[in-house]
């Protein structure tokens, strides 16, 4: 059941620089985007196409696409949350974008101001214009392992809302467990729900480490067949609406250990260490990434 490969989407240049207090400059995002190309990363997510006065760290977006639009060998999918942002990702040449929702209404409105309902109501459109210009759609859920202002949510609502999105046209879902809250069987149990609404090979996990179980999850989800895993390097991130919530699973840590147990994910350890370490002095902190720490330490 265990994949041989493994893809990894790296969501450092979005979801771990939108919580940074120091912003990075488009110019050094696209550096950023190129060095973790290099190490061999191929789904690589870029920016958000987002008002600018909610999450001001991914202004510039436009020009970080713009940059890369000769890139034609990775995938850069984009946050988009409704038509305005759609059409601005597609003058910048986008050619992935990603919807994001939440299974609490809540995180919703605090997230992206709007119910649930409205959300979908809002990617519908979105879908649609991006089916027809042929753009590839990913859709978060948000909160799918629990929720920092309602506490647990519901498998099952999580599986339709999976289903609603798949319907629209997302190719694939990626589950978030936004504050890390997850453990093993309850993410196993998340991932096999909606694996039955959507198929397996159309979700991807994304947990952040807040409790210190984003590695055990993966693994879990990763023996039930899950090959599409959500990282960040150097550990990066966190939610802006979602305090206390630590930052997403460190990409190194992730290939660490999918190099334990002889799964390919074809990104270069040693490269990402070396980018978390730049990184982690650009951003004036320490590297949450445990394998980065070790490595750092072992190479100093
Ligand atoms: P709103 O204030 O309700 O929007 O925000 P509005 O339609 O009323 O418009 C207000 C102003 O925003 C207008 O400008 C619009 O033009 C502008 P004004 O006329 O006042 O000058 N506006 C925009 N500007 C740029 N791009 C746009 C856009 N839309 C409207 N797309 C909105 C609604 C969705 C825009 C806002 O709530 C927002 O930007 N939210 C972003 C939240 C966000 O990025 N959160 C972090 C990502 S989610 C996450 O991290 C979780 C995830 O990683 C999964 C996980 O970790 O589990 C995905
Ligand atoms: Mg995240």
């Amino acid at each position: 059941m265990r994949p041989d490969q493994i893809r990894i989407v790296e969501v450092g240049p979005r979801d771990g620089l939108q919580n940074e207090a120091q912003p990075l400059t488009p110019q050094e995002r696209v550096a950023l985007i190129e060095q973790l190309a290099d190490a061999g990363l191929r789904d690589i997510e870029a920016g958000s196409f987002v008002s600018p006065r909610w999450v001001p760290q991914m202004a510039g977006s436009d020009e970080v696409l713009i940059a890369l639009s000769e890139r034609k060998d990775l995938r850069l999918p984009v946050l988009v949350p409704n038509k305005k942002g759609y059409e601005l990702s597609r003058v910048a040449g986008a050619r992935e974008i990603a919807v994001f929702g939440a299974a609490s209404e809540t995180f919703s409105q605090r997230n992206i101001n709007c119910s649930i309902a409205d959300s979908l109501a809002r990617f519908g459109e979105v879908c649609a214009l991006a089916k027809a210009d042929g753009v590839v759609i990913r859709g978060y859920i948000s909160c799918v392992l629990g929720c920092p202002y309602e506490g647990s949510v519901d498998i099952a609502q999580v599986a339709r809302l999976a289903a609603q999105l798949a319907e629209m046209g997302c190719s694939e879902i990626s589950l978030g467990d936004t504050i890390g809250v997850g453990t093993p069987d309850k993410a196993r149990a998340l991932t096999k729900a909606c694996a039955s609404e959507v198929g397996l090979d159309n979700l991807s996990v994304h947990f952040h480490d807040t409790y210190g179980q984003a590695l055990a999850n993966i693994l879990a989800c990763i023996e039930i067949g899950v090959t599409s895993v959500d990282a960040a390097v150097g550990g990066l991130g966190g939610c802006p609406y979602a305090s206390g919530s630590a930052g997403n699973v460190a990409t190194e840590d992730v290939v660490y250990l999918l190099e334990g147990l002889g799964i390919n994910c074809s990104a270069d350890l040693e490269q990402l260490v070396t980018i978390t370490e730049s990184l982690s002095h650009r951003l004036g902190h320490p590297p949450a990434s445990r394998v980065a720490r070790a490595q750092l330490a072992k190479r100093a």
